[in-house]
């Protein structure tokens, strides 16, 4: 069967590009969203210089406008040395705030729980404030979001435990989002021997006991939004004594999900509420006319580095077989991957609509 999936944003992405060219860029990875089927991305703020300042952001926003070919927002970063006094002259040029509340890539871990406090304070926007926080980390932030009632996203959720904790905070009614990635769902701990550095992110792979809880709460709907946490680093870097945390995830976020519909995991209408709908809804983003991706859901394919546009030229299920193709996606009307080729150029894409 061929189904149409509007509107697809993947609000948690590393396109990378500034002082990481070298790792991907703005044109290379917004191609592999386009690949992926998605109509937007929203960028996190770890990439140097990091998004922490009007200066930062005018640079970010200068260089993404010209080469991203999906629509695409940005986050700004909140930093250990307290930004919040940028927050109000940045308020419309942002799609949220990102707090990295534990240890990963880049230099913005926020530890000190009296400077979430000031951060979550300041944030008078409704735009979400999206956090990194793991373990016991996610209480402290429930915290704040009760105190504060401020739109919170918890990113990249992996354990069982974490999903106990915020399954009651919802039941509590708190204004909360949850977010899962592909990889915590579909490789293990036991993973690691096999792909060595190419399975190292932040959070970590954990359990299949995990893994479980992780499929429960999504069917249950206690997840809101599959994000892929694309985050590409070079084989090199990968393949190094001491490789960087991450993966990339964006061409394969929907064929994953597509097999696990395929595979009776999960529905077909779970997927697209978490791919489409429900990010759009939580950031307030208005899809274009005619934007959508067109999948093939029978289609059955092996994933392989040849067949990838993110510039980092690997993925962590190579060799796996998905069941569900993009095999087109539209932009405004025109098509911008054709199934074998990205067609949209460099600067097509504009920044994301975002409900007042
Ligand atoms: O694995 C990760 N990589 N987790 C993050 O939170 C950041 C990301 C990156 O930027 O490489
Ligand atoms: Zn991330």
């Amino acid at each position: 069967m061929i189904i149409r999936i509007d509107g697809m944003v993947d609000p948690h992405v590393h396109l990378r590009d500034l002082a990481w060219a070298h790792k991907a860029t703005f044109a290379s990875e917004t191609a592999a969203a386009l690949a992926g089927g998605y109509w937007a991305v929203l960028d996190m703020p770890n990439t140097p210089p990091s998004t922490v300042n009007r200066a930062a952001l005018d640079t970010k926003l200068e260089r993404i406008t010209a080469a991203a070919r999906c629509d695409w927002g940005v986050y700004l970063g909140a930093s250990q040395a307290d930004n919040t006094g940028e927050f109000a002259g940045v308020f419309d040029d942002v799609c949220g705030l990102k707090i990295f509340c534990n240890d990963t890539t880049g230099d913005l871990l926020v530890e000190d729980q009296c400077l979430r406090d000031k951060l979550f304070a300041a944030w008078t926007s409704p735009k979400p404030i999206a956090v990194h926080a793991e373990g016991e980390t996610v209480l402290q932030i429930l915290e704040l979001v009760r105190k504060y009632r401020r739109h919170t996203h918890f990113l990249h959720i992996s354990t069982a435990e974490e999903i106990g904790f915020l399954r009651a905070a919802k039941e509590e009614c708190l204004p909360i989002s949850v977010g899962v990635c592909p990889h915590h769902l579909y490789l293990t701990e036991d993973d690691v021997p096999r792909l060595g550095g190419f399975a190292l992110m932040k959070p970590m792979l954990k359990t299949p006991r995990d893994v479980a809880a992780l499929w429960a709460a999504i069917r249950e709907g206690v997840v809101d939004v599959i994000e892929s946490d694309h985050a590409p680093h070079t084989l090199d870097e990968k393949q190094s004594a001491k490789p960087p945390y991450g993966v990339p995830g964006l061409e394969t976020t929907l064929p994953l999900m597509l097999t696990a519909v395929h595979d009776g995991r999960v529905t077909l209408e779970r997927v697209i509420d978490m791919v489409s709908t429900n990010p759009r809804r939580i950031w307030g983003l208005i899809a274009p006319r005619d934007t959508f991706a067109v999948v093939d859901l029978d289609a059955s394919y092996e994933i392989t580095r040849a067949g990838l546009y993110s510039a980092c030229g690997w993925s962590p299920y190579e060799g796996l077989r998905v069941t569900g193709r993009v095999i087109s996606t539209w932009l405004r009307g025109q098509v911008v991957y054709d199934g074998e080729q990205v067609k949209a150029l460099a600067g097509a894409g504009q920044r994301v609509v975002v409900q007042a």
